[in-house]
């Protein structure tokens, strides 16, 4: 059986936050949560600013949410930096999500090594950071799936054995 466990999605879009481009990733991110079997699934977009986008990780964090997806702002243009933003918020770091990501990716687009996504746990929060474009954030979330039950069980101190079946 599933566990019980919340997420929020956090858009990180200049033109997104003044509302000038409807969240489309926002939306999907969404609904493969909630098809995930999340509870409930909050929601915010911000700027490409490190202090809203860190001040908006550390809300989520505070109310205990489970699972955090941001999506935007990981490539290299100038405003791009909610790597850096989430790296001010993790205690620890889980590089293996995203390094799954980027290298199952590549085999789909070279350009999946310009994203530098990070991804860590602050308590027990879960913070994954995946590219801005729908079909990216579709692609990064089937990699992620696969492990995620297991990742939300060990972050919420359920100690279900590591082997597998
Ligand atoms: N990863 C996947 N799976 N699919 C994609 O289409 N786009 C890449 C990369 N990672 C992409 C991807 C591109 S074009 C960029 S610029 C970087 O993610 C960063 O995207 P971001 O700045 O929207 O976060």
């Amino acid at each position: 059986m599933r566990m019980r466990f919340t997420a929020a999605v956090i858009t990180v879009s200049d033109k997104g936050a003044r509302g000038e481009r409807a969240d489309g990733s926002g939306d999907l991110l969404e609904s493969l949560l909630a098809g995930f079997g999340a509870d409930r699934v909050a929601r915010a977009i911000v700027p490409d600013q490190r202090d809203r986008i860190t001040a908006t990780l550390l809300a989520f964090c505070d109310q205990g949410i489970s699972l955090i997806i941001t999506n935007g702002g990981t490539g290299l243009g100038p405003r791009d930096v909610t790597p850096e933003a989430t790296g001010d918020v993790i205690e620890r770091a889980a590089p293996g999500f995203t390094e799954a990501i980027r290298a199952r990716s590549l085999a789909i687009t070279p350009r999946a090594m310009l994203s530098r996504a990070v991804a860590g746990a602050r308590g027990r929060t879960l913070i994954i950071n995946f590219p801005g474009s729908p079909r990216a954030c579709e692609e990064s979330f089937a990699v992620i799936e696969p492990a995620l039950q297991h990742a939300l069980e060990l972050l919420a101190g359920e100690g279900r054995e590591c082997g597998r079946p």
